[in-house]
């Protein structure tokens, strides 16, 4: 059974991509119609590029819960909603239908009112993939409060960061989070954090790995004696907070290109429709399939494609605690064999990893069930596009190739699953209601086909950011200012002789380290902070599995005898400021940096000597000390 907005054939997708274009007021308002709204739009759009201010369904009020949860009930009460597969394949996996996540939502968000938690509050969560992180991202949604999720990685500065920024006053974590082999101390790292957070009133911790934790009077409460608390109340039932459609949804934090990462703004209505809209065409989602995303929570990719997308859809939706390499390489396998899961959806990362095990994990892993495979968050090579064709979808299988960014709130450029045709390693083609332009460095538009520049959109779809919390200038000028009445993507992009969009990279300082989104001013920031570092510049270089590495060029003041010490203590600053997964892969100690006589570094060149490119390192004259240059590619890591 299909979606009645699916798109089911080339034609169709023609004729709504046009109509979308033509009359998006229209084509918007008639796949609204689909939700449950409290009460309907007018008009359903506003918006200008300039301040920007862009709302979707202005006047209209909803709560996604309700779309999420309460309107699948009477149908598909009984059908699996969440099926949580924990890190240990010897625990047993959960199982919570849309009755029983309902009910549990219902109930923590009740804990949440308890605490004082209302409408309107700054909410940070800091879990690991457990349901209680489902279940706690809506009830924040239930009764109105804006969540801000914080990946697991991240180290206690950069929470305390996020919380003061979004002046949150309660967090929810839980003892510790299992990985692999390796248990992680959640609640200890928040502990540091909230030495600098005197906004947060009230931390509600789940017991899960069952570590010993410290426990704060007055602040710190356990998850399951809240819950306890709502029972003696006696009553079950919530009744979800009426949302004003642009009323914010969530905050989600993101690197950009300075050193300071940004609060991105969802809001209620226009995310719902985009993570539904998406979900149901990009993956031909049929009622009765199984959904297994990779990703973590903490990223834009698990809110909207572990939870609000499929929820909405009334898809079963799997969720993941563990990592794909532990007991071995053969656990994704293994996962979609034992649930029977129809969409996977993973980073092209994980599937050259996996790919480096060779053919072993595979063997015997009955992989049939799957219908469609997807990769997103960075670029895809040839050589993992085909492995993943053919070893795990048996050349059976459509792959979608997924453009989009946390900004973007869903997927914007792709093929639609068997419906439009797959290029390797290309998107292809924009959703309905996304109008891609290219434009060359002075933002003039490059028409036709085969061509590349950087990647623009002219129009507004429901699901773009509509601020950066806390500071609407700087989304402006981080999105809206750099060309004329365009959102800037960041991204290098090409358009080949059909029209067909293939994303390149970044054109800007930001790094994709294993699909994360790293920025290099936010990594130098944290190398310079460690005592004998007297300055540093951070560039990328292609990884074979990472997609990007991290090369640190370090100039540092008295040095250890040993210099692979004064790496690990590099690294230990970064793991403390950012967190691990900003830990540099290569860390070369220099005398100087290449400077301009205005002192900018020029990066280009640090860049091409990390990529291994010794010759042609351009125009070298403007730079203040040119020998540095020699010296620097004499020393270089390999
Ligand atoms: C990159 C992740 C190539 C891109 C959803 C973008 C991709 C950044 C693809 C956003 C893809 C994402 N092909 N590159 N299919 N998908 N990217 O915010 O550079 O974590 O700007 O959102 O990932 O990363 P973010």
């Amino acid at each position: 059974m299909f979606t009645p907005y699916q798109i089911r054939s080339i034609e169709q997708y023609q004729l709504d991509y046009a109509q979308s274009v033509e009359k998006p007021e229209e084509f918007w308002g008639n796949i609204a119609e689909h939700f449950v709204w409290r009460k309907k739009w007018d008009p359903v759009l506003n918006w200008n590029f300039k301040e920007p201010n862009i709302e979707w369904f202005p006047g209209a009020k909803l709560n996604i819960t309700e779309n999420c949860l309460d309107r699948h009930l009477p149908a598909l009460g009984d059908q699996p909603a969440l099926v949580f597969e924990p890190n240990d394949p010897k625990d047993d996996h959960r199982v919570l239908t849309y009755k029983e996540l309902h009910f549990k939502v219902m109930q923590f968000a009740n804990v949440l009112k308890n605490n004082g938690i209302k409408k309107g509050d700054r909410v940070c969560l800091y879990m690991g993939m457990v349901p209680e992180l489902a279940i706690a991202v809506l009830a924040c949604a239930r009764i109105g409060a804006v969540h801000s999720v914080i990946f697991g990685g991240f180290s206690a500065q950069s929470i305390a960061d996020r919380i003061q920024d979004a002046q949150a006053c309660a967090v929810i974590t839980q003892d510790g989070a299992l990985r692999g082999n390796k248990i992680i101390p959640l609640k200890s790292v928040v502990d540091d954090a909230l030495m600098a957070c005197p906004t947060v009133q009230r931390v509600i911790v789940a017991t899960h790995a069952r570590v010993p934790v410290s426990m704060l009077k007055g602040r710190d409460c356990w998850w399951e004696d809240e819950i306890k608390k709502v029972e003696t109340q006696g009553n079950p039932f919530c009744p979800a907070e009426e949302m004003d459609a642009e009323d914010l949804l969530f905050i989600l934090y993101t690197s950009g290109s300075t050193g300071k990462p940004k609060g991105v703004v969802h809001t209620c209505g226009g995310y719902m429709v985009w993570a539904n809209y998406t979900f149901v065409n990009v993956f031909q989602y049929q009622r009765g399939w199984t959904h297994f995303c990779t990703a973590d929570i903490g990223w834009i990719t698990g809110h909207t494609y572990i939870l609000y997308g499929p929820l909405s859809a009334g898809a079963t939706s799997l969720m993941f605690e563990g990592i794909p390499t532990w007991p071995d390489a053969g656990r994704f396998w293994d996962i979609v064999e034992k649930h029977h899961v129809e969409l996977f959806y993973t980073a092209p990362t994980a599937i050259r990893s996996l790919m480096a095990f060779g053919d072993a994990p595979l063997t015997g892993k009955k992989l049939n069930s799957l219908k469609v495979l997807g990769t997103v968050g960075e670029p895809i090579n040839q050589e993992a596009w085909h492995w993943y064709d053919d070893r795990i979808g048996a050349n059976q299988c459509p792959i979608v190739d997924t453009w989009w960014q946390t900004e973007t709130g869903g997927i914007l450029i792709s093929n639609l699953a068997g419906v439009t045709p797959s290029k390797p390693t290309f998107a292809t083609y924009p959703l309905p209601g996304v109008q891609p332009v290219l434009v060359d460095e002075n933002g003039v538009e490059l028409e036709g086909n085969n061509v590349s520049g950087n990647l623009c959109i002219k129009f507004p779809w429901p699901g773009i950011l509509r601020t950066t919390y806390g500071d609407h200038e700087r989304c402006r000028q981080t999105y809206f200012s750099t060309y004329d009445n365009l959102y800037f993507t960041g991204d290098g992009c090409l358009r080949d002789e059909e029209g067909r969009y293939r994303i390149t990279g970044r054109v800007d300082d930001v790094l994709n380290v294993s699909g994360h989104r790293i920025g290099t001013a936010e990594v130098e920031n944290a190398i310079n902070r460690h005592a004998g570092v007297v300055e540093s510049a951070v560039v990328g270089y292609p990884h074979p599995i990472k997609g990007q590495g991290i090369y640190a060029y370090v100039i540092f003041n008295g040095m250890h005898e040993d210099e692979e010490l004064t790496r690990q203590d590099i690294h230990q600053t970064v793991a403390r400021i950012i967190g691990s997964i900003a830990k540099p892969d290569k860390i070369q100690f220099v005398e100087g940096l290449p400077k301009t006589r205005s002192g900018k570094i020029m990066r280009r060149i640090l860049r091409k000597i990390a990529e291994g490119e010794l010759e042609n390192l351009g125009d070298t004259s403007t730079l203040l000390d040119p020998s540095v240059v020699a010296d620097i590619q004499q020393g270089r890591l390999v």
